[in-house]
């Protein structure tokens, strides 16, 4: 089945947030803090105000009206403190986003600067231990004893991985177009990954009861994290319409996308393992250090995987974050499951060199029976087959261990491992379906970014009705549709799904119209570990000459329940295992000590990987069946993929060239 909206998409006639013809349509464009900490003496707008086509300028002046639930970054001009560099301090709102921009410039914004710090280290005297980690883990856990087990052990490893500030580049740039209607209702035409969340968020800061706001969100040109709470584009787009009275648009350019929609928190990771004389795992313990800003705590969940891979007499995880005077991270792609088994997996193959294993065999090896942390049982858990069966694809029990010793003229060749896991979680959710003259229509407000959600869902729909897809309509990314959750923490597909299933059967008893809520069926879920789990191999090829990685090869086989649409599923694993080989070798934002602020701020200096970069990605997956999960047996695949990637290569870069780098990317500098 194709994407159903590929046709509009590819012929430019799909809407996104920027696109709406909306009548007598202005502009607002920010001004941004020049400093990274101090107080605003005065904004000074006079020049501004007199320049061609501007009809305001807000700032704190003479702050717009914000409701009692305006928190951090959305409290738009609410405070004279400047918490980050690149903070919004002032908009121009303006006939044409030219002469807004023109007049931003010409806005004086006079600071009393105050020393800032942004320099994130495993001993800064600020780090404290959060109350929760991201979205609502426990911070530390633990079982065992760490240093008898790491005493009584055979080999033991101590080591310290790091990865820097890296920031999501979906295609589409955060956008909003805004107008209070004649009833006072709030219009939001805004880029997110969830209308009803997004809805919910801007009701609260504007402090409007929730069915006073509606966004939408039909289509939305990537998020992976990004889009996942409403930006300050938003809140600016309904303060500025309010204030002139007409609809204004605010389309972010990708420079200020750095400095406010968030970005993945940098991060220290020490692992200490310790084995006995076969490998069996005596003691693990894994501690991230992470920043957030001074606004909002946001504490990244970079050790929660490690509570689920390994079997061990004695676990610790741990998290400790510091308050900088930074820009507050949020979500990317798998916040947490990605850099932590960045560490976790490079730590294993280090382990799988110290006690002479093959690391496929040590993962094997220490593969547990029940979840290590909690006990629970696992729903089904497939890593095993997953490193077996990529194996076999990858010829792996030919691979000669030792390192660097394969050279293709300039070129040392290597291969690596590492192993990939994600939850498999669910949100209630609501859906409707009702038919009319034999066609269906099933409506909730999902969102798609990009994944193929309305197509899948089309299925879903199509498959629990017993009728052709084409039969079936899907309407979502509308907050006035049925609630529905996010698109994100991969749960879109099993939370809207097991609703649409529900709706569906409903229909069918009706005749006419069905309604689902899951709130009760997965109250009801009885307690497991649900994790969708994979293997992802890559072969490299490094420059002897040049410190050039070059990737030719990357393989990942996963476990995630049944694959609901081959093509969606691969689309999304190969997806996530590219954006995994940018993680390796290219993406890093420099934050700059001394102006506090990010450099490195667009598409033309952070690299992300690009054609040429990608030779071959290839995503498979093993069959498994899993009836704990949801009425489809799905888990989520959006992103999985990245996880273990950046190991992985970094593992083959290891065997390449006997060098090991543990500080993510892999530049030729580190590796000359
Ligand atoms: Mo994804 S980082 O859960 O939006």
């Amino acid at each position: 089945m194709n994407r159903i909206e590929g046709r509009v998409k590819v012929t430019g006639l799909a809407t996104y947030a920027a696109e709406y013809p909306v009548e007598g349509v202005i502009y607002a464009y920010p001004v941004q803090s020049r400093l990274a900490k101090g107080r605003i003496a005065r904004v000074e707008d006079g020049e501004a105000l007199a320049m061609p086509g501007v009809l305001a300028v807000l700032s704190g002046e003479d702050p717009p009206e914000l409701g009692a639930g305006a928190e951090g970054e959305l409290a738009l001009f609410q405070s004279r403190e400047v918490a980050y560099r690149g903070q919004l301090v002032a908009a121009v709102v303006a006939d044409t986003y030219e002469n807004a921009r023109a007049a931003a410039a010409a806005v004086h914004v006079e600071y009393e600067p105050q020393a800032h710090d942004v320099h994130l280290s495993a001993d800064h005297p600020g780090l404290y231990r959060p109350d929760h980690v991201n979205p609502d883990f426990p911070t530390d856990t633990g079982h065992g004893d760490v240093e008898a087990g790491l005493a009584g052990a055979a080999t033991t490893i101590d080591v310290i991985y790091t990865t820097p500030v890296m920031h999501n580049n979906p295609m589409e740039p955060h956008a909003a177009l805004a107008y209070w209607d004649d009833v006072g209702r709030l219009m939001v035409y805004e880029t997110s990954q969830g209308a009803a969340a997004s809805r919910d968020l801007i009701a609260r800061t504007f402090g409007l009861p929730p069915d006073g706001v509606r966004v939408v969100s039909r289509h939305v040109g990537g998020g992976f994290g990004c889009k996942g709470t409403t930006r300050p584009q938003a809140v600016l787009a309904a303060m500025a319409a309010r204030a002139v009275g007409r609809p204004v648009k605010v389309v972010l350019t990708r420079q200020q996308m750095y400095d406010v929609t968030g970005y993945r928190t940098p991060t220290i990771q020490r692992l200490r393992m310790g084995a006995d004389a076969d490998g069996r795992l005596t003691a693990l313990e894994h501690v991230a250090y992470e920043q957030s800003s001074t606004l909002v705590e946001y504490a990244e969940q970079t050790t929660t995987p490690t509570r689920v891979m390994y079997g061990t007499p004695a676990l610790r995880t741990a998290h400790r974050l510091v308050r900088l005077d930074v820009a507050t991270p949020s979500w990317m792609r798998a916040p947490g499951e990605c850099p932590g088994m960045y560490a976790l997996e490079s730590a294993m193959d280090e382990l799988a060199y110290a006690t002479g294993l093959d690391p496929v065999e040590l993962r094997v090896l220490n593969d547990p029976e029940t979840e290590p942390d909690s006990g629970l049982p696992f729903s089904s858990r497939n890593l095993v087959a997953c490193l077996r069966e990529g194996a076999r694809r990858f010829d792996w029990d030919r691979r000669d261990p030792e390192p660097g010793v394969r050279r293709d003229g300039e070129w040392l060749v290597g291969t690596g491992v590492a192993a990939s896991t994600y939850p498999a979680r669910r949100s209630p959710s609501k859906a409707v379906a009702t038919v009319q003259d034999g066609e269906f229509h099933i409506r909730l407000a999902a969102a798609d970014i990009g994944t193929g959600a309305r197509t899948v869902l089309t299925r879903v729909a199509a498959g629990t009705l017993g009728v052709a897809p084409d039969r079936v309509h899907v309407e979502l990314g509308d907050s006035d549709l049925p609630d529905a959750p996010l698109a994100g923490g991969s749960m879109g597909t099993a939370s809207w799904g097991s609703a649409v299933v529900r709706a569906c059967e409903d229909l069918q008893r009706d005749g006419k119209e069905g309604r689902a809520d899951t709130t009760q069926e997965i109250k009801g879920d009885a307690k497991l570990a649900r994790h969708a789990f994979g293997a992802q191999f890559a072969e490299v090829r490094v420059n002897a000459v040049t410190g050039e990685v070059r990737v030719p090869r990357l393989l990942g086989v996963f476990a995630a329940g049944h694959i609901l649409d081959a093509e969606l599923a691969r689309s999304q694993f190969v997806g996530g295992m590219t954006m995994g080989l940018g993680m390796a070798l290219m993406e890093e934002t420099y934050t700059d000590e001394e102006s506090g602020g990010f450099l490195r701020r667009d598409l033309a200096q952070y690299h992300v990987p690009a054609c040429a970069d990608v030779e071959g990605v290839e995503a498979v997956w093993v069959d498994e069946q899993d009836d704990d999960l949801n009425p489809m047996g799905s888990k989520g695949i959006g992103e999985i993929g990245i996880v273990g990637t950046a190991a992985a290569i970094g593992n083959a870069v290891f065997h390449a060239t006997g060098h090991r780098v543990r500080d993510l990317p892999i530049t030729p500098a580190k590796i000359l």
